[in-house]
């Protein structure tokens, strides 16, 4: 099992192999995500709900998610691991390159920030300082006080140009690759084909070059998980089953299915 590289998921777009990604926190989870050939580990601000009972990521910090990098990084040999940088931790370049730094000294082999084109300068300085990076639209969780709730996003048609215009804008910034959340699937299949970079869909469609999901919702620990998500545990034997069953609907096209879209 090669470990896998930025270079191994251009090539999964390149050949139309659509692959997984999981939203994980610690050693344990991150050796069964490896064992189960899960190429990517996203060490999301979601932890700041999952693992630590906020009512949004906002209270995360850079220390939370270096930690939990940490833990991430220890369990697994073989998946690519992204770090989020959290709220208000790349207001500048120079607080961007910062936490960056952290993030990728506690294990973290790529950095994810939320938000559109204005961001440009900070992706080419990630760029130039060979940090690779990935840019997330649509849906962005630590704007949630001013979007007003955590809502659909370019469901009208100016709305959907400009998150069309920021993914080629940070595409050609230097981005490596693109989590789009929760934008309707026609507009998700529209920018996973405008762009080269892999495009990595949540409440995006069946036709993003990949998925990812939150741990905590595809086991069904969510109280009210989201739409978009599905709980694997249910049918599957163990939680190892349940990883490997994501990562072979995704493959294979079955997940997401009608349901999990927004269209
Ligand atoms: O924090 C996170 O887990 C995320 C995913 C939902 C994409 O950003």
């Amino acid at each position: 099992m090669n470990k896998i590289t930025l270079s191994s998921l251009r090539g999964f777009k390149r050949d139309a192999v659509k692959f997984s990604v999981v939203a994980a926190y610690d050693a344990s989870f991150s050796r069964l995500l490896a064992d189960a050939e899960v190429p990517v580990i996203l060490v999301g601000d979601s932890l700041g709900m999952t693992v630590q009972g906020h009512a949004s990521t906002v209270p995360v910090s850079v220390a939370d998610v270096a930690y939990h990098t940490a833990c991430v990084a220890r369990g697994n040999q073989y998946s690519l691991i992204i770090g989020d940088l959290p709220f208000m931790s790349y207001t500048s370049v120079e607080q961007a390159l910062d936490t960056s730094k952290q993030l990728m000294q506690a294990g973290a082999h790529m950095v994810k920030l939320e938000g559109g084109r204005w961001l440009s300068e900070t992706f080419q300085a990630l760029n130039a300082a060979g940090v690779p990076s990935c840019a997330h639209l649509g849906l962005t969780p630590q704007s949630v006080n001013k979007l007003g709730g955590y809502k659909v996003q370019g469901r009208d048609a100016d709305e959907a140009q400009t998150i069309l215009e920021d993914a080629i804008a940070l595409e050609a910034a230097g981005a490596d690759m693109l989590v789009l959340e929760c934008v309707p699937s026609e507009l998700a299949a529209k920018i996973t084909h405008a762009v080269n970079i892999p495009v990595i869909g949540i409440g995006a469609g069946a036709d993003t070059d990949a998925q990812v999901l939150v741990l905590h919702d595809m086991l069904g620990i969510t109280p009210r998980a989201p739409k978009f998500s599905k709980n694997f545990l249910e049918g599957s034997h163990s939680i190892l089953e349940a990883f490997e069953r994501f990562v072979a609907d995704v493959k294979d096209g079955h997940f997401p299915a009608e349901e999990h879209q927004f269209n």
